[in-house]
This record gives C-alpha cells, structure tokens and sequence, in this order.
C-alpha cells in the first residue's frame, strides 16, 4: 500500500470546518496514512525540520491539505515549505530526497467553482494559481499529479467533506 504523507497547513485549525471534516473522513480509513498538522503539532511555529523531513522521506505520496486564502496557499503552508524544503534537502548539491515522489495539492475554496476563471470574481482559473506549488514538485523532481479541490466549502456538510475524501483517494489509488 502507497505510503501517504498528508501536510496539513490550515493557520486557523481550531475553526475550520471543511479541511477538519475531510481530515476526520480520511482518517476513519484503514490506510496508510500520516497526518502532519502543523499548527497543531507546532502552535508556536517552531517547526520541527528533521521530524518533518523524515515524514518526507517515509512518504511515496505527499499531500499538501489547505483552505485556498488569497488565491492560494495560506502562509503557514509556505512557511512549512521554506523551512522544510531546505537547500541540499530537497533542492540542490545532495538535494534528491523527493525525487520521484508523488505530490498532490488538496484544497478547499470558499468561492464557487464558476468565480475560477477570467470573468469570474476571482479572475483566474484555478489551474492558473497552481504555479507556485506545482513549480514546487517541478523543481524538487517530484511528480506533479495533480490537484483535488471543492468549492464553496463554507461551513460544508460532513457528506461534502467525505465526498472530497473520497476524490483524494481515488486520486492516490490512480497515481
Ligand atoms: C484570509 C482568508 C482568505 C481567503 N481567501 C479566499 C480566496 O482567495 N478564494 C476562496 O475561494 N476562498 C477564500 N477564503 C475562504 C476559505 O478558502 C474557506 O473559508 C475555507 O476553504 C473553508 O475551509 P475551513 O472550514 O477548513 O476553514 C479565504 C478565507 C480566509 C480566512
């Protein structure tokens, strides 16, 4: 069974309710899945580096699991990722650790999925705000496989959260 590492950066855990709903589903599952919360493990945001690069190392499948803010990724994901993804680690001289490792975004959007596009409120499509982390899997020579996203995911229903689980499993189990 593909080992999974989910990296969850929701900078405001205790009130969320869509990323918790999906993150509940999926742990109910006879899988082997790891869990990474990391305003949960780190509420200080002393990030715990050589934990969280061995999770990396321990995963064939990496899952980062956020609430879109802004367009994209809330900053505490991308702190997870400047501090995590380090020179040498992930990147550069001696930096192959993650060659080859799957890596999938899961997210949830507060804005319809019509507001993703060029005359929709958001403006873009959401394809279109992937760069910055599907450049991320590019350059550390993982494998792009994709995004699992829901859309108007405020206050959802626990049905809505299983069903994106679901959608993010199929997605592990096709890669
Ligand atoms: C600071 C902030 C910025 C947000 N920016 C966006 C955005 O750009 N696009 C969008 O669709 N939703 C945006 N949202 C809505 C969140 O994506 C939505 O509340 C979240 O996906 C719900 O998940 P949760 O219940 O786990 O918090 C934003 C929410 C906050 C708090």
């Amino acid at each position: 069974m593909k080992r999974v590492l989910i990296v969850i950066g929701h900078p405001y855990w205790s009130r969320s309710v869509a990323n918790k709903g999906i993150v509940e589903s999926l742990g109910g599952l006879d899988r082997n899945i790891v869990f990474s919360n990391i305003k949960e493990l780190y509420p200080e945001g002393d990030i715990d580096v050589d934990a969280e690069q061995k999770k990396l190392l321990d995963a064939d499948v990496v899952v980062f699991q956020f609430p879109i803010m802004w367009f994209g990724a809330p900053s505490l994901m991308h702190k997870y990722m400047e501090e995590v993804f380090t020179y040498g680690f992930a990147y550069g001289k001696g930096g192959d650790n993650l060659k080859g490792k799957q890596f999938i975004v899961s997210f949830t959007a507060g804005a319809p999925e019509d507001a993703y596009s060029a005359t929709g409120a958001e403006g873009y499509t959401m394809d279109e705000f992937m760069p910055p982390i599907s450049a991320l899997a590019h350059y550390c020579s993982m494998h792009w496989a994709g995004y699992v996203g829901s859309y108007g995911m405020m206050n959802p229903s626990p049905e809505r959260c299983s069903a994106h689980a679901s959608r993010l499993l199929d997605k592990i189990d096709s890669i």
